[in-house]
């Protein structure tokens, strides 16, 4: 189909519209960057439908057919440049090149007089970027061709730096190639498959949140990948912390048992994130067919016990789903009494580098992790 340019930015200008009236794009920079990079020129070949549209575009897969790289969703990416902050003249680091594009819009925020890399794992992956970029008039982008993990200290130091891959823990070396006072966006993984993009400002001793954006990225891949995965057990799609085999053939087993139902209390708003925050043995899954319909809940392997709260698409009244023995019923029901409202965007996180101690605070979780500490705060 031979589209016009006027055309192109027709669709262009309404993909940016709908992300302001949705609330993803805030600030009239990040505007006039979404404006003047037209999306299609980084995923060839996609209908130009397709192109405009919210949808992430995976680009590779691996072979068991599992994304390993896309264009991000453009409201995520949004809202992310904006929890960046970037000012022009900025050295910023991105890791995650994929298709280029959130490259492109790093480049137009900072300018001729700033600088921008991204670095790539695969190979292939990196050279298109690099195409892409040239074809879209960024070829001052440096498309690093290595493991994101390390960071990229030759062209560091940087203002800003921006994982567009999900992480499970900071590296140590994104820290060190950031300036103090400097702000880093990582897809963090928390708990049982909750994830937030985090924008930390480095402090003297420790880095502190300044938002918090519900998102969903693809994993990191290389030694700096944590034991999180995605599992799947027939038609779900686990979430899990760290897979242990035993656990994983008791849940695969009791899966394939019929389930009990029960009607579900009335729960607060944002119930999913404390729930996943608050309770130790909390598991989500997702059917693989349409990832709204799930359940979040209790998992107990010892008892071969799981319940769950569903959410369906459309449905009007939660139910709670038991598999197996009725262990996990009565912990759920014990963790859903204690939960409170509670609005992702809301948490403060701080980051200590493991070994410095973390003040107490009240209403906070923590997450330990090989090289920080995540304090969680729900103030
Ligand atoms: C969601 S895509 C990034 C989207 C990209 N920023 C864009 O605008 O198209 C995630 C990318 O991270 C890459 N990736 C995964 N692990 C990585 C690592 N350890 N270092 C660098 N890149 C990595 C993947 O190959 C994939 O291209």
């Amino acid at each position: 189909m031979q589209v016009s340019n006027e055309g192109v930015q027709g669709l262009l200008d309404a993909l940016v519209d709908r992300l302001i009236e949705q609330g993803f794009v805030r600030t009239p920079r990040v505007e006039q960057a979404f404006r003047a990079i037209p999306r299609h020129l980084f995923v060839p070949g996609v209908p130009l439908e397709k192109a405009y549209s919210e949808e992430a575009i995976v680009t590779r897969r691996n072979p068991e057919g599992l994304p390993t790289s896309s264009s991000s969703m453009p409201a995520i990416m949004a809202a992310m440049i904006e929890q960046l902050d970037v000012q022009s003249g900025q050295r910023v680091l991105e890791i995650g090149a994929g298709t280029g594009y959130n490259a492109a819009l790093l480049a137009y925020l900072v300018g001729l007089e700033g600088r921008v890399a991204t670095v790539e794992i695969d190979a292939d992956v990196a050279d298109e970027a690099r195409d892409h970029l040239r074809q879209a008039g960024f070829p001052q982008v440096r498309v690093v061709t290595d493991d994101g993990w390390f960071g990229s200290p030759e062209d560091g130091p940087f203002d800003r730096i921006e994982a567009t891959v999900g992480v499970w823990d900071l590296s140590p070396r994104w820290v060190e190639q950031l300036h103090a006072g400097g702000v880093l966006v990582a897809p963090l993984w928390l708990r049982s498959g909750l994830q937030a993009a985090v924008a930390l400002r480095k402090e003297n001793s420790h880095l502190r949140s300044e938002s918090v954006e519900p998102c969903g990225f693809m994993r990191l891949r290389g030694p700096g990948k944590g034991p999180e995965e995605y599992v799947t057990v027939g038609e779900w799609s686990i979430a899990v912390d760290e897979v242990s085999s035993s656990s994983l053939q008791v849940l695969r087993e009791i899966l394939q048992t019929a389930p009990r139902v029960e009607e579900a209390p009335t729960l607060p708003r944002g119930w999913q994130t404390y729930f996943r925050l608050d309770e130790p043995e909390a598991v989500s899954l997702t059917r693989n067919e349409d990832w709204r319909h799930g359940l979040i809940g209790v998992f107990d392997p010892e008892a071969r016990s799981l319940a769950g709260v569903e959410g369906r698409p459309g449905a009007q009244n939660s139910r709670v789903v038991v598999f197996g023995g009725g262990h996990a019923l009565s912990r759920l029901k014990e963790a859903l009494a204690r939960v409170v409202e509670l609005e992702l965007r809301r948490l403060r996180i701080h980051a200590f580098p493991r070994g410095v101690s973390a003040a107490p605070r009240p209403q906070r979780w923590v997450v330990e992790r090989p090289h920080f500490t995540f304090v969680i705060e729900n103030p």
